[in-house]
């Protein structure tokens, strides 16, 4: 199984220390959270690792430069996770099931990938999507989702409290049948003037089952800086 960790992002909110270090680099204890990221991934079975990043990450590639299960590839424009997700369509290839999991989102606790991976294994279907439950006025965040059971039966990314169909967000996790990158290719600019990730599934689950799996651990948000004290604290009590 290969795996996709988007890492391509600015990082506008932590500026200024992302001007010269990537979000996804900063330590939690000695290593950078992305390693944390990479091992969360080859624990869940992933033994190539497709790592999407920008010009001025070259300290990622640095770092990861000597595993060979890391391979890099490129995202040339700040188009959406769609469409950095769209750059590992080659390296990727056009069969089976992939991870993704966000480069800024560290989970502690448990291995929210190995969580997606077993209901796969259970459920079949093209996916299964890592979901928390969120506050109601946070709902704007975030992609939410429709449930009907353990199916996800629609999602929107980031709506208003008003319209949003739940209050369980899209968490950082994926793991998706590479029929999203059909969908990826031909999708439309959405939220923001992005090609979003949640409007290919969103097509993807138009045609076949995706599941929604509630994961046990507690995501952190380490692209600002009140998300990564949290996460410091969080992975050093499970040190
Ligand atoms: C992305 C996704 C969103 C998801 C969020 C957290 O948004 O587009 O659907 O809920 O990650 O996993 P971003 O935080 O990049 O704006």
């Amino acid at each position: 199984m290969k795996a996709v960790i988007p890492a391509a992002g600015h990082g506008t909110r932590f500026l200024p220390v992302t001007r010269v270090i990537p979000k996804e680099m900063l330590p939690i204890g000695p290593r950078p959270a992305l390693e944390l990221i990479v091992g969360e991934a080859k624990e869940a079975g992933a033994d190539e690792i497709v790592m999407v990043i920008s010009r001025g990450k070259e300290l990622i590639r640095r770092y990861f430069e000597d595993d060979p299960a890391i391979r890099f590839v490129l995202q040339e424009e700040q188009k959406g996770l769609g469409h950095a997700v769209l750059q590992a369509a080659d390296a990727v290839g056009g069969d089976g099931k992939f991870l993704v999991l966000l480069g800024d989102a560290l989970v502690a606790g448990a291995s929210a990938s190995a969580e997606l991976v077993a209901m796969s294994a259970a459920h079949g279907g093209a996916g299964v999507i890592g979901l928390e439950r969120v506050p109601k006025e946070k709902v704007s965040r975030y992609g939410i989702v429709k449930m009907d059971g353990d199916r996800i039966v629609d999602m929107v990314e980031k709506p208003s409290p008003e319209s949003a169909p739940s209050d369980l967000a899209v968490a950082g996790r994926y793991l998706l049948d590479a029929a999203v990158f059909d969908m990826l290719r031909t999708q439309a600019p959405g939220k923001g003037g992005e090609i979003q990730l949640t409007d290919a599934i969103r097509r993807l689950l138009a045609e076949k089952p995706v599941c929604g799996c509630a994961y046990s651990g507690k995501r952190q948000d380490i692209g600002s800086p009140k998300g990564y004290f949290e996460a410091l604290k969080a992975m050093g009590e499970n040190e």
